[in-house]
């Protein structure tokens, strides 16, 4: 893991965007949504299955406090990020970052149904107005996974009459900011939202059914397609997307057919089905690499290290095959709208972003149209079931006390190889730190 020499970035473009991504339940606090009236429901079951689950962790003892204590699957004020945008804001511009993915809460917006909360729509006027003071290009999301909590009792998206609910939301956000609007992540992740919450069962509403999984995930094809539309009518400029969980999928024995086939079906079933459903409908891929699986018929068989904090194989390289084929495929630019690692002791974050600087940098060489790299999280965040204990952020914050932001050692060591492109860059006007 040497991480010691300089990065050459020299291929990559000077409009390229080097970012960082949020989603709004995750680090702005004080929501009212599905997930909020779920955490308080499931916070001691929660507590109790991953105590369990993840007690053979090496990072157990490290992570035992807060993963036994029920508190840590509340989101509660979450990092405070809706009152403290504007010091995040600083934060992304002192690692050297031009861009950053954030979500607009619907649940906030549109709290009952066809009500709009003129309160949560200045908000979102200010703190858009702010991010383009800072000359950052956004990237918002209009679904992050949470749903006002009357939708969810509606059925959400698994009842295909309630697209017309988001398509209104798209409308009115599209009214509201468009103007301002570069770039659209429509959806976040349809395919782990709909495994998770229909299949599985391991998010709100937690129904275990293939059909409600299949149901959930058409609709969700239908309900991007035509939010791209309406998005297109009100600003055809903008590049729309979706975010899109996928793997880098690999034969455990590159030359035994069974593999290659367990490989390829892994591929088509989680990369490829959904975005081939909408290729017609997107102006960029969006994609989230955390993850390489090394397949056979039997299943997954990864190397036993290095792993992350859950215990999870980290391989950080798979980026550069994976953004070849989907390259190849759709030839449309890829923007990785989500990337990292969950790292307490901040160990392995640099040479993550290392390796990661290096797949792209191959990756551009072989032609691939990669326009821009969000890393996941600017700050640690409220990681869904699992709760506060996963830290994602290039920021630590201290929850405890205030609040208090400290940009970690990768992110220091991010910010100084980014330093030769950001002063090439045109002066930007001064940047203040006063709350607006
Ligand atoms: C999701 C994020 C999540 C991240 C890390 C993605 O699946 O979009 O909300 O925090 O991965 O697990």
């Amino acid at each position: 893991m040497n991480t010691n020499q300089k990065t050459d970035l020299s291929a990559f473009s000077k409009d390229f965007l080097w970012g960082a991504s949020t989603a709004a339940h995750q680090v702005e606090g004080g929501q009212l949504n599905d997930w909020t009236e779920w955490e308080k429901v499931h916070a001691k079951r929660l507590a109790h299955k991953y105590s369990q689950r993840f007690s053979s962790l090496p990072a157990w003892p490290s992570i035992k406090l807060q993963a036994q204590n029920p508190g840590n699957y509340i989101s509660g004020d979450a990092v405070d990020h809706y009152h403290l945008y504007k010091k995040d804001f600083d934060l992304l511009k002192q690692i050297g970052l031009n861009s950053f993915r954030f979500g607009i809460e619907w649940a906030r917006i549109e709290p009952q149904e066809g009500k709009w909360s003129q309160e949560a729509i200045e908000h979102y006027h200010k703190y858009i107005k702010t991010l383009k003071s800072y000359n950052l290009k956004i990237i918002p999301t209009l679904w992050h996974w949470t749903l006002p909590q009357w939708f969810a009792r509606k059925g959400g998206f698994n009842r295909a009459s309630n697209i017309a609910y988001f398509l209104r939301f798209t409308k009115k956000i599209m009214k509201e900011y468009g103007f301002a609007f570069d770039y659209i992540i429509t959806l976040n992740e349809p395919n782990i939202y709909s495994g998770t919450a229909y299949l599985i069962g391991s998010k709100p509403p937690q129904q275990k059914s293939i059909l409600a999984f299949l149901t959930t995930y058409a609709n969700l094809v239908s309900a991007h397609k035509q939010a791209y539309k309406i998005i297109k009518r009100a600003q055809p400029k903008a590049q729309v997307g979706v975010s899109m969980a996928t793997c880098n999928f690999q034969p455990l024995r590159p030359s035994k057919v069974t593999d290659k086939l367990a490989a390829k079906a892994a591929e088509y079933g989680w990369n490829f089905w959904f975005l081939d459903q909408i290729k017609e409908c997107q102006d960029f891929v969006g994609v989230n690499y955390y993850q390489t699986m090394y397949l056979s018929l039997g299943g997954i068989k990864n190397p036993a290290s290095p792993t992350d904090d859950m215990g999870r194989y980290l391989e950080p390289k798979g980026l550069l095959p994976l953004l070849k084929r989907i390259d190849s495929r759709y030839k449309k630019p890829i923007i990785i709208t989500e990337n990292g690692v969950i790292d307490a002791q901040d160990r392995y974050r640099k040479w993550w972003l290392a390796e990661t600087i290096k797949s792209m940098d191959k990756a551009l060489e072989c032609g691939v149209d990669l326009r821009g790299y969000l890393h996941w999280s600017l700050v640690d965040n409220f990681e869904w079931e699992y709760g506060w204990w996963p830290k994602f952020g290039l920021v630590a914050v201290d929850r405890q006390n205030n609040m208090h932001r400290t940009i970690k050692p990768s992110a220091k060591w991010l910010a100084r190889q980014l330093r030769p492109l950001n002063d090439q860059a045109e002066p930007q006007p001064p940047v203040t730190s006063r709350q607006p």
